[in-house]
């Protein structure tokens, strides 16, 4: 049985099983109120909210591509089907201006709409029912002082029976753990500032955890996910990095997107990245100090001779490995389209780093090697200078199937991926350059 097969059955059963449950799955509608004066909230209380928004990408996910800022219709991609975000600007119909504090509170604690609809997780209400309620209320200030723009939501794109809103009160009732997020004394209060930023507003683990067969978080915790068709990397001790990470290291890469030894932050880490910069440092140190003890019991490296051994396999150096027969058209493809930026020039590298050293290239799977030879890498503000152009319209698919296997043989020692042409394909439909 496929997974999406299981799923159907699982939600199907669960529906039918638990209609009495289904019954209550509605809840009550909270009245509307008139749209609240933007003069009536505290000046200190909005800016803490538009900072506490910033964490939580709010931004980045209720906007759609040269749309208006919070005004929705961004069209997030889940293995379910399509789902469209909604409008956060407080216009009385088409977005949430007749919505009270206690309204928008439901909808951040337990995933409820005012009218009384659950709301789908794809929303990642299961880290925001961790915020403090004094920091909703500020975000729901922030929100409420934008300017309203009319814009409707549409429709989502679930098939029967995900469709139905009442079956995610069963979802809800399995998955969904709203005790409030613990302060552990033996640590100290930056950590703990990290803690509750990352598990809530910051919702790393939505892109960072695994999922099981019904969108939940899964164990392990931030053991790999999947964010958008891209391979989001583990963050634990099975982290896939070749390089040991700092904790002034994760604030680089968090707030530039690119650190000397780790690369780039592309594809869905990138909003995160812009919206990380524009942060007070002090709080993005609490989140490395916080993201660098997930890492506890990780394998040593040692890290200059992983450094020259990654340098060897830079193209061009002189004590690179010959390339194997099979990976020759790969190999052939390299030098015209990547080697003028991947190469290593005297044995010591172009500015780039070297491939071997890219966590996504030793990955379990292919995609987000995939989605970068498409789509590129778009510089993260902090990053500026330093981009990968979209190669996907000069090359076939072919190619770059070709180019992604030697990639893999290349620069690590894992095992070939399997699915590289569902991949290439699969990156090429999300690519918003695609023909
Ligand atoms: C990963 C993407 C994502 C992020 C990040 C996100 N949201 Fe959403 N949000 C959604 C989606 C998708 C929906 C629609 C859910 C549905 O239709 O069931 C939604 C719905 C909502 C709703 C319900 C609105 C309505 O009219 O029903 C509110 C309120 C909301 N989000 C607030 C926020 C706030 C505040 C933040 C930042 C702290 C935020 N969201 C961050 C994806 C996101
Ligand atoms: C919307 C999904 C998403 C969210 C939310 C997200 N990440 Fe990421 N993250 C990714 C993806 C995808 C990559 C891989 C980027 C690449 O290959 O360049 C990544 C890469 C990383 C890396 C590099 C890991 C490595 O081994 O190279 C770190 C560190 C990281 N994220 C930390 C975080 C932290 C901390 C948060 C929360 C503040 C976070 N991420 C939130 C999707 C996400
Ligand atoms: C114009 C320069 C340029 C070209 C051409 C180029 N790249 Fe890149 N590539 C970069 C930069 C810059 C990075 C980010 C890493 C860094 O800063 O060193 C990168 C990163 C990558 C990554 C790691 C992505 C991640 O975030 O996990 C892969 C894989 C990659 N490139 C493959 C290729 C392949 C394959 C080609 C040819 C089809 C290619 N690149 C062509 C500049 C380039």
């Amino acid at each position: 049985m496929s997974i999406k097969t299981i799923l159907w059955t699982a939600v199907g059963l669960a529906v039918v099983g638990t209609a009495g449950l289904c019954a209550f799955a509605h809840q009550s509608e909270i009245a509307a109120v008139s749209r609240p004066d933007p003069g009536s909230f505290d000046k200190a209380l909005v800016e803490r909210g538009r900072v506490l928004a910033n964490f939580g990408d709010c931004t980045a996910c209720h906007t759609r591509p040269d749309g208006q800022a919070f005004a929705g219709n961004f069209a997030l991609k889940t293995p379910f089907g399509t789902i469209y975000t909604t409008n956060l600007t407080p216009d009385t119909e088409t977005g949430i201006g007749t919505w009270s504090k206690e309204a928008f509170r439901r909808a951040m604690k337990d995933g409820v709409d005012r009218k009384g609809n659950h709301l789908y997780p794809a929303f990642p209400y299961d880290h925001f029912t961790k915020v403090k309620e004094a920091d909703v209320d500020a975000i729901y200030a922030y929100l409420m002082t934008q300017p309203p723009v009319k814009e409707a939501t549409k429709a989502n794109e679930f098939p029967f029976p995900l469709n139905i809103r009442a079956t995610l009160s069963v979802w809800k009732a399995l998955f969904l753990d709203k005790t409030p997020i613990a302060t552990d004394p033996s640590k100290d209060a930056q950590w703990n500032d990290g803690k509750y930023l990352v598990e809530g507003l910051g919702h790393c683990g939505a892109c960072h955890t695994p999922r099981n067969f019904m969108g939940a978080e899964t164990k392990p915790t931030y053991g790999g996910g999947f964010a958008e068709g891209w391979f989001a990397p583990p963050l634990n001790k099975d982290n896939l990095s070749q390089m040991p990470w700092t904790q002034n290291e994760l604030v680089t890469y968090l707030m530039d997107g690119w650190h000397p030894k780790h690369g780039m932050a592309a594809g869905p880490m990138t909003p995160v990245v812009d919206a990380l910069q524009k942060q007070n440092e002090i709080d993005v140190y609490a989140i490395g100090a916080y993201v660098a003890t997930l890492r506890n019991g990780e394998k040593a490296i040692d890290e200059a001779a992983a450094r020259t051994a990654a340098l060897k396999l830079d193209w061009g150096h002189p004590d690179a490995p010959p390339v194997p027969k099979d990976f020759a058209e790969g190999a052939k493809i390299f030098q015209a389209r990547c080697a003028q930026c991947h190469h290593s020039t005297a044995g010591v590298g172009s500015g780039t780093v070297p491939l071997a050293l890219q966590t996504s290239l030793h990955a379990p799977v292919p995609d987000t090697a995939a989605h970068v030879i498409w789509s590129g890498i778009k510089p993260p503000t902090g990053a500026l200078g330093r981009s990968m152009p979209p190669l996907g319209q000069q090359m076939t698919e072919a190619e770059m199937v070709a180019v992604v296997k030697f990639l893999r043989a290349r620069y690590t020692n894992k095992p070939a991926w399997s699915g590289v042409e569902k991949a290439v394909k699969e990156a090429r439909q999300a690519s918003p350059i695609a023909p």
